[in-house]
């Protein structure tokens, strides 16, 4: 079988605040192939961010990885880098669309020096060795004319903004790209374009894709698949066909039906309950209190990781049977 591109090993993330510890992460584990995109679903607050920041090794105080490994290729735990050393798996290993990019370039900086200047910090090139033929390439390839590398941020659209953050994100080609909500300040349309943009350049590179997202129905169709995560926990993993066709955690099921279809014209149905406070999280499985299926146990035990078959998991207790455990079958 092919060696992932990048492992993520039971990755345990906190943020220590005034109130008291939130374990915004817990335990995640997700394999990512060359070539494959994986989204991350699940409401606000339930760790996508956090979880595609760890990554990038970019989780601030009061944040902290609390324990896990982060392998690329099979050799490195990015996790043991120096700071230098993490500064150059940046952008030309692992490069990251972060949540509300556009606002990240730099306002009084014209988008040909942001370019430039990434180039020459990650591919430790002189900044007079980036040609214009260069620039103008790599913004023909988001989609962006030669003449937007001597504008600044403010001059551009929202869509445009965004094509130059992907554009300084795949400047170094990397072997991952890390995409929280890419679209999500932006129209239907634009979305879908920008999405196109993101999905040709990434086949291009062969690169693996993380992209983070609440919109179900864009999700199923870009990505291959799919982890849904709940209060720190990823709680279900599979294929786009397996999410979509039998969905297996009671939470992802209701996921799905919230889906507005077409025969119930945009109809959502929301899901009953409160998100649940991550400073005082709910007994045994972090779901029950809004689970339509929960058992008298599922308030007390907590579940295991259960894996039917390879690169699916899914962790709740209708589905925990002896021996069935992802712990069983990895150590
Ligand atoms: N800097 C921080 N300090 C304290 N708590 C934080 C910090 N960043 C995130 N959290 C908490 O960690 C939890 C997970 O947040 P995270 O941003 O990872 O969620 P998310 O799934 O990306 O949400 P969204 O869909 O809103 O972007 C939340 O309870 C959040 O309040
Ligand atoms: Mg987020």
């Amino acid at each position: 079988m092919t060696q992932p591109v990048l492992e993520i090993r039971n990755l345990s993330v906190e943020y220590e605040t005034r109130r008291g510890i939130i374990k915004a992460a817990n335990d995640v584990s997700i394999d990512l192939y060359p070539g494959e995109r994986f989204g991350l679903v699940g409401e606000s607050g339930s760790g996508k961010s956090t979880t595609s920041l760890s990554v990038m090794r970019m989780i601030k105080e009061p944040g902290r990885i609390v324990s896990g490994e982060i392998v690329l290729n099979g050799e490195t735990d990015i996790l043991t880098l120096s700071p230098e050393e993490m500064r150059n798996v940046r952008l030309s290993r692992i490069a990251m669309i972060p949540q509300g990019a556009m606002n990240s370039l730099n306002p009084v900086v014209k988008i040909k020096d942001q370019l430039i200047l990434t180039m020459a910090t990650h591919g430790r090139i002189g900044k007079n060795k980036v040609t214009r033929k260069e620039i103008n390439e790599l913004l023909d390839s988001v989609g962006l004319q030669p003449h937007v590398a001597d504008l600044f941020p403010h001059e551009l659209s929202g869509g445009m903004k965004q094509r130059a953050c992907i554009a300084i994100a795949i400047s170094m080609r990397p072997d991952v790209i890390i995409a929280d909500e890419p679209t999500s300040a932006l129209d239907v349309v634009v979305q879908r374009r920008i999405m196109q943009t993101l999905k040709r350049l990434q086949e291009q590179l062969n690169a693996g894709v993380i992209l983070v997202g609440h919109d179900m129905g864009l999700m199923a169709q870009f990505v291959d698949r799919l982890g849904v995560m709940y209060g720190g926990n990823l709680v279900e993993v599979g294929t786009v066909e397996e999410i979509f066709g039998n969905p297996q955690h009671p939470y992802t099921q209701l996921l799905i039906s919230s889906i507005p279809s077409l025969e119930r014209k945009g109809e959502f149905q929301t899901i009953p309950g409160q998100p649940i406070s991550l400073l005082d999280p709910p007994s045994g499985c972090q779901f029950h209190p809004r689970c339509p299926q929960a058992m008298s146990h599922c308030s007390t035990v907590v579940p295991k990781r259960v894996a039917p078959k390879a690169g699916r998991t899914v962790s709740c207790l209708l589905y925990e049977t002896e021996g069935m455990t992802d712990n069983a079958a990895t150590s």
